[in-house]
Order: structure tokens, then C-alpha cells, then sequence
């Protein structure tokens, strides 16, 4: 069974259909990248699957559970569970700049009432994303790569069983990428399953198992890494490339 299914997904945005006809599947332990231009519907498609965006039409199903059917919303409290088995890191990072570090990790767990292992679990992330030593710094006096490696630890302190990523490393300085990038692959060796959506086509070619190309709201082509840079079926696909892949 795919831990995540989405079928015949459809969203508007007023008269303007951004997502015409999404069909796809996500298995456990898949690192999928998405690419494709500007526009073309991929952060839509990443938040209407953690429900930052109310679909129009078509099925999300999380780890066998649908939370929207149809179009058809299921009630507040299955969408919240449902949608829990998911983190998500943004391009901007989105922490909160009058909360520590630690304080943005605890933030969501406090207000769940976690109380087990809090504190032990925010020091294995801060450790896990290299920033141990940053406990109590605030946002703003970090790099944008730190930032960036703080909002991966934040993801992970709820225990996601799928994390998202919406351009992880597009606003950062070409320098800092490759500390956030080394941390999503170390997640993806152990196996956490992963949506990527990234510019960074060695990453997506290197580290995801499927690639998926999207244009103009729809998936054009998807496959593996070999198939989808190696001999891309489509002409969308192939100019896409061409110019991507200098
Ligand atoms: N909140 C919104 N309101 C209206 N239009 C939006 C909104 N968010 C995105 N869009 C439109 O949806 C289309 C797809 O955008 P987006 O999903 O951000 O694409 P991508 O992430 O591939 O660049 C664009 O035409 C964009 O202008
Ligand atoms: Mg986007």
C-alpha cells in the first residue's frame, strides 16, 4: 500500500485552475524530487497535501487513510491526524524569530501536550542537524543554512513519517547549500520518505529514487533518476533540461 496516494487532485485558484488532474503515488521509503518551472503548480501540490491549501476536487489518502475524498473533506479531527504524519520545511524556513532555537523545536510538541522526552529529543535533532551548540541562539543571529537546518529539526520533532520540502535551499547563498542538502540526504539513507521539490538537479538526480517532472499543473513525465535525465519521453521534459541542467 503507497503511504501516499493521491488521485485525480484538481485546484483553483478563482477561474484560474492551477492543478488540472493530479494522479500519484508516494511508497514508504521513496525520496521523489519534483521539478519543473516556475508556476507550474509544485508548491500548490505540497501544500494541499498537508492541507495548507483546500482542494477542488479528487482523493488524498495518508498511509491508507483518505483525508479529503472526492473533494470531499473528512472531519477537522481525522484531517488533523491524517495530516500529522507529515512535516514540512519551507524556502523561507518560517521560525519564529522571538523563540529560540529550543523554542521553536518545543513550540508545536508543548502545544500538543507532549511531555515524554522533549528535552532528550531536542538534543538528538539539534546534534542530528549539526547545530548542538545553537540551543538557545535566536533566529535571526543564525546563517540561513543554520535557519534552514533548525526548521528540518523542527519538522522532525513530531516523528513525521513523511517529510516535505518545498525548494529547501532556493533562498540561500550558493555556499550554505550544501550543509542543508547533506542533511536531507543523510535523512534519506535512513529512510525517511521524502518530497523534494528542489532546483537542485544534482541532488535530484544523486539522492531521490523517483523524479517527477510537473508543467502547466499537470505531471508531464515521472520516473526514475536515470529515465527521467537520461532519456526524458517528453518534449517539456527535455527543454526543461536543457536549460536546468548546465
Ligand atoms: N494563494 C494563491 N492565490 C492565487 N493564485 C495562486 C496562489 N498560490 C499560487 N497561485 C498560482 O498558482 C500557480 C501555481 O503556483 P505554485 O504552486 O506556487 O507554482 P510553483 O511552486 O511550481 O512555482 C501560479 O499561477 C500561481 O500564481
Ligand atoms: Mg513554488
Amino acid at each position: 500500500m503507497p503511504i501516499i496516494d493521491v488521485q485525480h487532485l484538481k485546484k483553483s485558484f478563482g477561474d484560474n485552475e492551477v492543478l488540472t488532474d493530479i494522479t500519484f503515488q508516494v511508497e514508504k521509503n521513496d525520496v521523489i524530487a519534483i521539478i519543473g518551472p516556475s508556476g507550474s503548480g509544485k508548491s500548490t501540490m505540497l501544500r494541499s497535501l498537508i492541507h495548507l491549501e483546500e482542494i477542488n476536487g479528487g482523493t488524498i489518502s495518508i498511509d491508507g487513510e483518505a483525508f479529503v475524498e472526492n473533494g470531499v473533506y473528512k472531519k477537522v479531527d481525522t484531517i488533523k491526524r491524517v495530516t500529522s504524519k507529515m512535516g514540512m520545511v519551507f524556502q523561507q524556513f518560517n521560525l519564529f524569530p522571538h523563540l529560540t532555537v529550543k523554542g521553536n523545536l518545543q513550540l508545536a510538541p508543548k502545544m500538543l501536550g507532549v511531555k515524554e522526552d522533549v528535552e532528550a529529543h531536542t538534543k538528538d535533532l539539534l546534534m542530528k542537524v549539526g547545530l548542538s551548540s545553537k540551543e538557545n541562539a535566536y533566529p535571526k543571529s543564525l546563517s540561513g543554512g543554520q535557519q534552514q537546518r533548525v526548521a528540518i529539526a523542527r519538522a522532525l520533532m513530531m516523528n513525521p513519517d513523511i517529510l516535505l520540502f518545498d525548494e529547501p535551499t532556493s533562498a540561500l547563498d550558493p555556499e550554505l547549500t550544501g550543509e542543508v542538502l547533506s542533511v536531507m540526504k543523510e535523512l534519506a539513507e535512513e529512510h525517511m520518505t521524502m518530497i523534494v521539490v528542489t532546483h537542485e538537479m544534482g541532488f535530484a538526480r544523486s539522492v531521490a529514487n523517483k523524479v517527477v517532472f510537473m508543467d502547466g499543473g499537470e505531471i508531464v513525465e515521472a520516473g526514475t533518476p536515470e529515465e527521467l535525465f537520461g532519456n526524458p519521453q517528453h518534449e517539456r521534459t527535455k527543454a526543461f533540461l536543457a536549460k536546468n541542467l548546465k
